[in-house]
């Protein structure tokens, strides 16, 4: 059987870590091609990895070779011109999060993916998680009842990114488009993908750049970007969303505060029979009047590899994946209504 020929855009931190090693060891995939703006990075790729061949964009790589399928890997304001002449050339996508950095953008991208029957997913890597399908699995047992309020949060004490992801212009956003995404994805699809109705934000520039000589942390893999450069967006995030269902949100996320450090994402979801945490994760119920707190034990697993292994499955059988990209769309809504909300300081109604 012909494998599948896919191709990565944008050679950075994450195609490196979360995208290539498991693209070169599925039997199925070949991965043709590596695409990205900056020389010197996809000339690294190249030789450490036997890639061969390479680009600097995504338009000299289709006028040269056939792709089935990308990656894309660029910093959150180039997933959507991409994503879109992908799409229209009939390439199936596997978009980082956040899908685009506007819903008006989102909606188109979802709109061509239909008309042109393409696979097209968003990497929500905690989805792939072996704890976070475990609880998907135990809000689908109906043992939670109505779940009616749900919190998510991820409060680094010093945790900022360097490099495009504090200039608005290249990332869209700050905190909340960077970690907010992942935390708000996973409350949301755990809670049952429910309609929201309306968004009310808050985002602050409250620490903002710091002395870093004894701290680490995520950082653009791009040789120039490794300094703070532009920092114009937020580094704390809240917000409070109504759905239709009655259920309510609470999300909270920062890259600097001063506070403790949460070491993962932590979701709450309460209903009227029982309850479910992430990190830790546990269920707690009422049986007997006897208070319960079960902890699930739950072996960890490599999400990347999981979700790289998706797509391609996706791909191959013509499924509608796991994390599909009609729920990236909702998501980017609801980021977008919280950041308008924070700059009106209204609440934004959907309906
Ligand atoms: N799923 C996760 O948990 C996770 C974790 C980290 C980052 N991400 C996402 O991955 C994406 C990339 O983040 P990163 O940390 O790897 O950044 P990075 O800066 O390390 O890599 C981005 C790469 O894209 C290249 N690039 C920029 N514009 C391009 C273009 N138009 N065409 C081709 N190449 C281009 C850059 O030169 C750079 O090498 C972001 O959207 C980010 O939100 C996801």
């Amino acid at each position: 059987m012909e494998k599948l020929k896919v191709a990565i855009i944008g050679a950075g931190s994450i195609a490196e870590m979360g995208h290539l090693p498991y693209y070169q060891k599925h039997p199925q995939v070949e991965l043709v091609a590596i695409v990205d703006k900056n020389l010197k990075r996809v000339q690294y790729m190249r030789e450490k990895y036997s890639i061969s061949k390479i680009y600097s964009s995504f338009e000299e790589m289709v006028n040269d070779i056939k792709v089935d399928a990308v990656s894309i890997c660029t910093p959150n304001v180039d997933h959507f011109p991409i994503a879109w002449e992908a799409l229209n050339r009939g390439i199936h996508i596997l978009v980082e999060k956040p899908l685009t950095t506007t819903y008006e953008e989102a909606l188109k991208l979802q709109k061509i993916a239909i008309e042109k029957k393409c696979v097209a997913m968003v990497g929500m890597t905690h989805r792939f998680r072996n704890d976070v399908k475990a609880l998907k699995k135990y809000v689908e047992t109906g043992e939670l009842g109505d779940i009616y309020y749900a919190k998510a949060k991820i409060l680094r004490r010093r945790g900022t990114p360097r490099g495009w992801f504090t200039d608005k212009g290249r990332s869209g956003g700050g905190a909340l488009m960077d970690i907010g995404v992942h935390a708000l994805d996973l409350v949301w699809w755990l809670a049952g993908r429910p309609l929201p109705i309306s968004v009310s934000g808050h985002l602050v520039k409250g620490i903002g750049a710091y002395f870093r000589e004894f701290l680490s942390g995520w950082k653009s893999a791009v040789e120039e970007n490794k300094d703070w450069g532009k920092f114009d967006v937020e580094d704390f995030a809240t917000a409070f969303i109504r759905f239709k269902n009655d259920l309510v949100l609470h999300l909270e996320v920062s890259w600097a505060i001063n506070g403790p450090q949460d070491e993962g994402l932590k979701v709450e979801l309460y209903g009227t029979r029982g309850g479910l945490t992430l990190e830790p994760l546990v269920f707690y119920s009422d049986k007997n009047n006897l208070f319960n707190e079960a902890w699930l034990i739950v072996d960890k697993n490599n999400p990347f590899e999981e979700e790289i292994n998706h797509f391609i499955e996706s791909v191959l059988n013509n499924m509608t994946p796991y994390s599909p990209i009609e729920d990236g769309v909702q998501v980017v809504k609801m980021l977008e209504a919280i950041i308008k909300s924070s700059e009106s300081k209204e609440e934004i109604k959907f309906i």
